[in-house]
């Protein structure tokens, strides 16, 4: 599908290899600096020896914690454990040296002396009574939830059970007499591994200290001001003191908000060097902050028309040594695609001794949808009723009330409509060949930012924001204010500050940087236009109704000689200020994005292997700024959903070893395992902000029930379990 759009300004540095990313930057005197990781689960660190270290020419410094600022409470998620471990992986010492090698060479000849506690790695063994505690009382992680939508997570009055550290749980209707009500119910227990983001560039950070006690990053962040509160509040610094540089990101995906950033602002300011902590790939597994795994027991009620009348879901979040928070995202998506008059469901937030979790596109909605889409499919072939007619059925529409109370625009009802109609849907399978459907829901834009509009003196653009670009957003910003204040594409350049300079924005995740800084960039470029006008209008002698902006000049319509170049007037023109458009703007309502998605899949059932034959991904995008960029953003969502299924998965023994920690054992999918992805994109326009939806985490929702259906309609085996083993599916 080709569509009339943009290519990313950032594209072809990118495909040159001129783009320049932090392990390109090379500051003088930087230091290297190496972690030296735990090897127990949990233990007590008795005593950190450096000596041999120090013996590695070009080694500097070996330090611990206890060489760093205090801070507050023990836990997972201090720059460096001090005196206490509570996984493996979790960073204990670092090692600086004049060079790359001579850092990784003095972190192997530090001797570290554990004293092992128990440990557990298993949720529900977590959740017993006897347990060990895996937590301290009060451990502060750097709790991004609010960037993904979800709200305060409830946490029940009665008593938890073990390393629970919150229960959601959201209520309506009663349950019980929804499921007494019901004529089937289909139930089932359903599981969902970790994941890591799989970025191609591992975590990496570069610190230096700054003229005045200061002190600089850069790192490829997702939120730069977020990583300079989180650096101000650990280093007691005023925000002021701390800048942060953002740097091009080579994948987040929710992984990459903050991370080493505090550990390299503290050495940095220690050993009064510019230093660098980059990752290793296999370190990456240990230390980032993969997908939590989710366990989901859920039952479905409904009459034999269809009509759903029942929903119980109880799902629990193994979030490894952090507290976590996706329960209560998944508790609100369960309940967001569908009318259902009688739901209950309670999310456990589980800890164990393994690597902490965090954000991975669409966090909470990839593991609801999974299950959620899987038992309504078994339902209509129950039913014997169409998979698509089931779900119109049930679905939500538009103008009816959200579980959150929101009125909203939604397109739910079209893209499934679209589906029906979708060649893919309705053409002829062969033999053994099977057709899955699913829906998949993700939250729209909410917040505030704000931008700027600068006319430059050869009539060009700059638009300044405070919003990372890690999806080509940067682009659409710029189609943006280009069609509002009337100048080519090429005319506008996006400027992204550091921390001292950028206007307020939010951190770029959840699926709201064009809705949110896109608002505010339109109103930006509205603001800086109305101000050009004006200062025109008083040199040209006319209202500034009566001007147009074409050419790059303000004209008098109708007098084409008339006319001012809008360059002449980036400083104001011969009696006016200069010109600097500003844009606040807030969204209060979310407007939810629906999507649909259809796979093909042919079995093999002698061999259990199996191969897509098709896909296609119905997508309602709102309005949609650039379709090529949007394009690009489904095909990645859906592969990275689909690899939950395809072979994907955070493994990990009894004593919490990963297993999978390399890419000869993580299965990131190639592209040669997924067909074209056929995308259609609806547009139902949003009711907020400048009409957009949210597009790159929608897709990364429905891939894995797709294909579980798509496998369950060929061969009749039911995939509870992901990702799917292949051994199932020989019959
Ligand atoms: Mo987040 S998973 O960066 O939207």
């Amino acid at each position: 599908m080709t569509e009339a759009g943009a290519r990313r300004i950032d594209g072809l540095p990118k495909l040159r290899g001129e783009t320049v990313f932090t392990q390109d930057l090379k500051p003088g005197r930087l230091l290297h600096v190496r972690l030296v990781l735990s090897s127990y689960p949990s233990a007590k660190v008795t005593s950190v020896d450096g000596t041999e270290a120090m013996e590695v020419p070009g080694v500097v410094a070996v330090l611990t914690g206890a060489d760093l600022a205090p801070v507050e409470a023990a836990g997972p998620d201090q720059p460096l454990a001090d005196g206490r471990v509570f996984y493996i992986g979790q960073p204990i010492a670092a090692v600086a040296a004049e060079t790359e090698a001579a850092a990784a060479d003095g972190a192997t000849r530090v001797v570290v002396e554990y004293e092992e506690l128990p440990a557990v790695a298993d949720p529900f063994e977590a959740m017993k009574e006897q347990a060990p505690l895996v937590l301290p009382e009060r451990a502060e992680g750097f709790d991004d939830v609010s960037i993904h939508g979800g709200g305060d997570t409830e946490n029940e009055t009665e008593a938890r059970p073990r390393n629970v550290s919150a229960v959601a749980h959201q209520e309506s209707g009663d349950i019980a007499a929804g499921l007494a009500e019901a004529e089937v119910v289909i139930e089932g227990h359903f599981v969902m591994p970790g994941a890591h983001q799989g970025f191609i560039e591992p975590h990496v950070a570069i610190a230096a200290p700054e003229p005045g006690g200061g002190v600089a990053l850069w790192c490829p962040t997702q939120g730069h001001r977020f990583v300079r509160d989180e650096v101000a509040k650990l280093l007691k610094l005023p925000v002021s003191k701390v800048r942060v540089i953002s740097m091009p990101v080579g994948g987040g995906f929710g992984g990459k908000v903050v991370l080493l950033e505090p550990l390299a602002a503290l050495v940095a300011v220690k050993l009064r060097r510019p230093i660098q902590i980059a990752l290793t790939r296999s370190e990456e597994f240990l230390v980032g902050r993969p997908a939590p795994a989710s366990y989901t027991d859920i039952k479905l009620g409904a009459k034999r028309d269809g009509a759903i009348t029942a929903l119980e879901i109880r799902m629990i979040y193994d979030n490894g040594a952090a507290s976590g928070w996706h329960g209560n995202i998944s508790g609100v998506l369960f309940n967001a695609a569908y009318l259902v008059p009688n739901f209950s469901y309670t999310g456990y937030e589980v800890s164990t001794n393994k690597t902490p979790v965090d954000a991975y596109r669409a966090p909470g909605g990839t593991q609801a949808f999974f299950v959620l889409e899987s038992v309504l499919d078994e339902l209509a072939a129950k039913l014997e009723m169409d998979p698509i007619e089931l779900r119109l059925r049930n679905a939500r529409r538009e103008g009816e009330q959200l579980p959150s109370g929101e009125h909203a625009a939604i397109g739910l009802v079209q893209v499934l409509e679209a589906a029906r109609s979708h060649p893919l849907y309705s053409a002829a399978r062969a033999s053994g060949e099977g057709l899955g459907i699913a829906v998949g829901a993700w939250g729209g834009a909410f917040g505030a930012a704000a931008a700027g509009c600068r006319v430059e003196p050869d009539g060009s653009l700059t638009v300044q924001v405070g919003t990372v670009d890690i999806s080509g957003s940067s682009t659409g910003l710029a189609m943006i204010a280009a069609e509002i204040f009337g100048v080519p594409l090429d005319k506008v350049q996006v400027e992204l500050g550091d921390t001292a300079s950028a206007p307020q924005g939010p951190v770029a995740g959840g699926s709201i940087t064009t809705g949110t800084v896109g608002f505010a960039v339109s109103a930006a470029a509205a603001d800086a236009r109305r101000q050009v006008l004006e200062i025109a209008a008083e040199q040209l002698e006319a209202a500034p109704e009566d001007l147009e902006i074409s050419d790059g000049s303000v004209r008098v319509k109708g007098v084409p000689d008339r006319r001012i170049s809008v360059g002449e007037l980036a400083m104001g023109g011969k009696a006016g200020a200069p010109v600097l458009g500003r844009g606040r703007t807030r969204i209060e309502r979310q407007s939810p994005a629906f999507t649909v998605h259809l796979c093909r899949v042919a079995v093999d059932r002698e061999t259990g292997s199996y191969r897509l034959t098709g896909y296609a991904a119905i997508q309602d995008t709102g309005r949609t700024i650039n379709p090529p960029e949007v394009e690009g953003q489904i095909h990645g969502g859906v592969l990275q959903g689909l690899a939950r299924a395809m072979g994907e998965q955070l493994a990990y023994d009894g004593g919490g070893q990963l297993r999978t920690g390399s890419f000869l054992d993580y299965e990131l999918p190639t592209a040669d395992q997924v067909p074209a992805i056929d995308v259609q994109i609806v547009e139902v326009r949003a009711s907020t902000g400048i009409g957009t939806r949210g597009v790159g985490e929608p897709p990364a929702v429905p891939g894995p029930a797709a294909l579980v259906n798509a496998i369950a309609s060929a061969t009749g085996v039911r995939i509870r379990e992901l990702p799917i083993a292949p051994d199932r599916l020989v019959g």
